[in-house]
């Protein structure tokens, strides 16, 4: 699958149609771009003004990446509330309007509509039991919650009261969960009796109980407990409460807690190349200005717009354009709780016909995964009500981009393909569909205010068309401010690499036109259709299996998910390999992180290729996956190179 093409690729003009009522047409594009950088205190002090503040701010920005000086602050004499801003100051003018429209997992059952109104009613309610049950502003709530407005209504209940939420996505395994508690100390827990996706169930309640059994975990005093399919659970009292019982008799006001622009908003773990997943923190103001400020204007939202971003609540496509972004901007967002392909690869056809999506926001993974199924599921629905198209999450191969442009969107609908990570908060490098021209598999250019650049292995700024590593030369509002308790790993993770520079931690191409192709991942971070996972942290829970010794793994290349997880093991001395061992250690990763790190394939390895310092050649590894045998390279530098010999022959891809 090639994930760039050459530059001469086909280039798709805006249409003429779509820049006429356009937000942002090209000379606007050009003429922010240009007044952001050359003034930036200007540029976002009136950006800023979007929020609704208590106290504006009077301070814009205060930003320094030198080691010795260093900072990250925006907006930082403000003072606001996040749930204020997506939901009371609606009340007015968008009380009856559609902010959410939840669409089961199972389609027979009723969709429902929640209007501003009672999204504030329900926020409040939750935000007032919260504080009942002792949570106060800095607090850490962490929420493991199916894809449901309850998901929503935690997040925006937290923000309320100034509590630090931690979603954990609902298909992590409840030592995930354990780890993410235990990272930051959560005081209390939301979850549900149980998940529904594709049809089957999640044990949700079950996992929460088994990871608080885990050592660290005792911070936890409440686990409140939605009633969602009403499956059986154990009640633990006095730790347990059901949500209803909580929280339905709470008054629907609540007061809204006084956040400082640099006041934490949530935390969110993600994939690094070392280590457990990092807690990404993102603070106020400066996260709700980028959420709402690039929501409006990459997918130029009008009032009537419906849009749907299908990403879960527990990846930061979630937070910003699920959670956030659309309700700041007094947006119709859909909740689907459901599968592209349950009951039928039709579904989010259906689900697009159903409830007149306008916007419609996916991963390239699915746009892959729905391609193989042929044209008729798509052509049978009408779709006449989409408008725009986007992805995220990782690169998307110029033929899938093509199906989803002619076949999703009838070649009438521009594709904005958004680039941006946990750590950004919001999209970075995306066209903005009234203006720019869109080459598929390109993220195009910059959003305003960002400067990206492209540097060599030393760091050495490369100009003009080329390839390199992408970095960032100065800050925006929704950047993340540190790793949640360890600022030195924030700083070495991020600033170390390219002193005076923010690695992204992406290879990236830029093309003659200034147009940005990210070519994935360089650090060991493997992007399994579109989530993150560290090499690090799949090793650690192999080794962690009694009968391993040893474990490397890499990522390769995988037509549906992008990369798919290839694992070496070396098991301890004595022990044969077997194929029921092979799947007892796939189900051992899978229980020690969750199925999304299930390992595609296991390939026995009696050996690993080390240098003589004791170093694994990843590199070589790599290529054996990618069945490249002949690209290894120089492998004189290894203790034993007569391991690769095995290693090649018995590669299980040929
Ligand atoms: O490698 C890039 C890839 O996803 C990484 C960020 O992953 P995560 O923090 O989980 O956030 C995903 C959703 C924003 C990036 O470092 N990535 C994300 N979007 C794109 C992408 N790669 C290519 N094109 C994209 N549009």
């Amino acid at each position: 699958m090639s994930q760039s093409e050459p530059t001469a690729a086909a280039v798709y003009p805006v249409p003429d149609a779509f820049a006429a009522t356009a937000r942002i047409r090209r000379e606007d594009y050009e003429r922010d771009y240009a007044a952001a950088l050359a003034d930036p205190d200007a540029y976002w002090a009136r950006v800023a003004q979007r929020l609704d503040w208590f106290v504006p701010p009077t301070k814009t920005r205060d930003v320094s990446y030198a080691l010795e000086d260093f900072r990250i602050r925006w907006f930082e004499d403000g003072v606001l509330n996040v749930s204020v801003n997506c939901l009371d100051r609606h009340l007015a003018a968008r009380g009856d309007k559609t902010a959410l429209i939840f669409e089961p997992d199972d389609p027979a059952k009723p969709a429902q509509r929640i209007s501003y109104r009672e999204l504030h009613a329900r926020v409040c309610k939750l935000a007032n039991a919260l504080r009942n049950l002792g949570v106060k502003k800095g607090d850490r709530v962490t929420i493991y919650l199916p894809m449901t407005p309850d998901a929503v209504v935690a997040i925006q209940a937290c923000a309320r009261i100034g509590a630090i939420h931690s979603v954990v996505f609902g298909g992590f395994s409840p030592n995930s969960i354990a780890d993410r508690i235990a990272d930051c100390t959560s005081k209390l827990v939301i979850t549900a009796d149980e998940g529904l996706r594709g049809g089957k169930t999640v044990p949700l309640k079950a996992n929460v109980d088994a990871a608080l059994k885990m050592p660290g975990t005792n911070s936890v005093e409440t686990v409140l407990v939605v009633r969602h399919t009403g499956g059986a659970v154990d009640m633990q009292m006095p730790r347990d409460r059901w949500y209803d019982a909580v929280v339905d008799d709470q008054p629907a006001e609540c007061e809204p807690e006084r956040m400082n622009a640099e006041d934490p908003l949530f935390i969110l773990y993600t994939s690094g190349s070392t280590g457990k997943p990092k807690g990404v923190l993102h603070t106020t103001a400066g996260y709700l200005v980028w959420a709402s400020y690039t929501h409006e204007s990459v997918f130029d939202l009008r009032e009537d717009d419906v849009f749907w971003c299908t990403a879960d609540v527990g990846w930061v496509t979630g937070h910003s354009y699920v959670a956030y972004g659309p309700l700041a901007n007094g947006g119709t967002g859909i909740v689907f709780e459901g599968v592209p392909n349950y009951p039928n690869v039709s579904r989010f056809w259906e689900v697009i016909d159903k409830h007149q999506v306008t916007i419609f926001y996916t991963a390239p993974t699915a746009i892959r995964a729905l391609m193989r199924e042929g044209e008729a599921p798509v052509k049978k629905t009408s779709r006449a009500s989409l408008r725009l198209l986007g992805s995220v999450g990782e690169p998307i191969n110029p033929e899938a981009w093509r199906w989803y442009h002619e076949v999703v969107g009838d070649s009438r609908c521009p594709i904005v393909d958004t680039w941006w990570q946990t750590e950004t908060g919001g999209i970075l490098i995306s066209p903005l569909p009234g203006a720019t021209d869109l080459k598929p598999g390109s993220a195009t250019i910059p959003f305003f205010g960002v400067q990206p650049a492209l540097v060599d292995a030393n760091g050495a700024i490369l100009d003009g068309a080329t390839e390199g590593n992408l970095v960032l030369l100065d800050s925006w509002p929704g950047q993340m401010r540190t790793v949640y308790g360890d600022h030195a790993r924030f700083i070495e993770t991020y600033f170390k690499t390219y002193p005076g520079m923010y690695f992204t931690g992406d290879g990236c191409r830029r093309d003659e036109d200034g147009y940005y192709w990210i070519t994935g991942r360089v650090d060991d971070v493997i992007n399994v259709s579109g989530h993150r996972i560290g090499t690090a942290e799949v090793e650690s829970a192999l080794v962690s299996h009694p009968l391993v010794a040893e474990a490397a793994v890499v990522g390769f290349n995988h037509d549906i998910k992008g990369q798919g997880i290839y694992a070496y093991v070396t098991l301890v001395a004595g022990e044969a390999p077997t194929e029921d061992l092979r799947k007892a250690l796939v189900a051992h990763v899978r229980k020690e992180i969750g199925p999304i790190a299930t390992p595609d394939f296991v390939q026995w390895a009696p050996g690993l290729p080390k240098t003589r310092s004791g170093k694994i050649m990843r590199r070589i590894l790599r290529k054996i996956a990618e069945n490249a045998p002949d690209q290894l390279g120089d492998t004189s530098t290894l203790a034993d190179p007569s391991v690769v010999k095995s290693l090649v022959d018995e590669r299980l891809v040929k």
